[in-house]
């Protein structure tokens, strides 16, 4: 068998402190504003992606954990990949220009691919995986086609796909900068500051069940723009100042300013989708519940000691330093009880897990200001929170091994559903 070309890489999700919500360019994803993110880890949650560029396949082809989908369905998949491809053409024009024998330069340009990409968190937990999953395609087609672009530039090529994923190339704290260009060659991802930076930083989602289909994040945005006088006054001066604000937080790891402008931002961005018209509403009774409870907590503590956030829908995620979520999640289980049926993998991963020891976690309320706390706000009804996964502040796109492809020998996803 000749040299299989092939890339694996996985790709984590990210959570905006400074929302992103509408665009100047829908064809080339350009957004009216900056945004900023925290990347959280891939240990609990990101999206893995084997791409293989063959001279044997006849068409590109496309499996979604384990699915087979149609991959000219999706005018922005085609964009992303046509996009990398190109950048993987101009490279092959130049190893010939640089004097390399054209028999030596692989044409993977020319060659159609398979991409298998699988999420390793349950499709039931209600996460977006559309920043993690465009994310990891480009890492993927970056690595296979060894392109030589920063991961910032990159970064572009994840964004035609979704806006929310350029910010996926990075770990750590992120900024989407909007760029001013019509080409959108300046709106792209840096990084702000590396995971390292705050280790403290740790996150907490709460998966609010939620029957009603939400209106996209592409539809609704398109309205936002359309109709919403409020939402004029938030891109031109709210969003400015407050992605400066934040990177300065960001920069001196003050947790207080971080929380506060997170959730003044995600109550900006809700209040701008009621103000849209017809008005949309992404957050439900539990998600108003679970704002309120941290508040609440805030209050009892006598310091903004945690901060809710919610994108287009009602799970909530919350962001707190290590030294509080012990009694954040103590509260939280208490206040919004699993339900039974549920029970075996609700908390995904056990929510108390990534504290040191056990001990240091014990599943009751241990503070008493929080147990007072708890025994005022009561319990909501069983499973009003359907799942709390707790993870931390993650890194950038993973290169994985081989051994680690979600392909076969013949370039067949190992695992496959009808
Ligand atoms: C509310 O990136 O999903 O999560 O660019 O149309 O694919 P498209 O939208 P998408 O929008 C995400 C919106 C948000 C806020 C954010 O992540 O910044």
């Amino acid at each position: 068998m000749g040299k299989v070309y092939e890339a694996t890489v996985t790709a984590p999700v990210n959570i905006a402190v400074i929302k992103y919500w509408g665009k100047r360019d829908s064809a080339l994803i350009l957004p009216t504003n900056s945004s900023l993110s925290v990347t959280l880890s891939q240990d609990h949650l990101s999206t893995r992606t084997t791409i293989r560029a063959s001279p044997d396949f006849t068409i590109d082809r496309l499996w979604l954990n384990g699915v087979e989908e149609d991959i000219n369905a999706s005018k922005r998949l085609v964009n992303s990949i046509t996009t990398a491809r190109k950048l993987r053409e101009a490279l092959e024009e130049k190893q010939k220009q640089d004097g390399i024998p054209a028999e030596s330069v692989v044409p993977l340009s020319q060659w159609k691919i398979h991409v298998c990409s699988e999420n390793n968190f349950p499709t039931a937990a209600g996460l977006a995986s559309s920043a993690s999953g465009y994310a990891a395609l480009v890492s993927a087609l970056g690595t296979l086609y060894e392109l030589p672009q920063t991961t910032s530039e990159l970064s572009r090529v994840a964004r035609v796909g979704s806006g929310s994923a350029c910010r996926s190339m990075f770990g750590g704290f992120v900024a989407w900068q909007a760029g001013i260009a019509d080409d959108g060659h300046d709106s792209l991802a840096v990084q702000v500051a590396d995971r390292q930076h705050w280790p403290e930083l740790q996150a907490l989602i709460l998966v609010a069940s939620d029957k009603k289909k939400a209106v996209s994040s592409t539809a609704g945005m398109q309205t936002t723009v359309e109709t919403s006088s409020l939402f004029a006054e938030r891109v031109r001066t709210v969003v400015p100042q407050r992605m400066e604000a934040m990177k300065e937080a960001i920069a001196k790891r003050d947790f207080e300013t971080f929380a506060e402008i997170t959730m003044r931002d995600s109550n900006q961005f809700h209040a701008v989708c009621l103000d849209t018209y017809p008005p949309i509403s992404y957050m439900n009774d539990t998600s108003r519940a679970v704002a309120g409870l941290v508040h609440a907590f805030n209050s009892a503590r006598g310091r903004t000691a945690a901060a809710y956030t919610y994108d287009a829908g009602p799970n909530a995620v919350i962001y707190a330093l290590k030294s509080d979520m012990r009694d954040l999640v103590e509260l939280f289980t208490y206040c919004f009880p699993r339900e039974d049926s549920i029970l075996p993998d609700a908390f995904y991963p056990d929510p108390f897990s990534i504290f040191d020891s056990p001990e240091q976690a014990g599943h009751r309320l241990t503070d008493p200001v929080i147990c007072k706390l708890a025994n005022t706000v009561g319990k909501y009804s069983a499973g009003s929170v359907r799942r709390i996964i707790h993870t931390e502040v993650g890194d950038g796109p993973r290169v994985l091994p081989a051994s680690q492809s979600l392909l076969n020998d013949v370039g067949m996803p190992k695992r496959a559903r009808e």
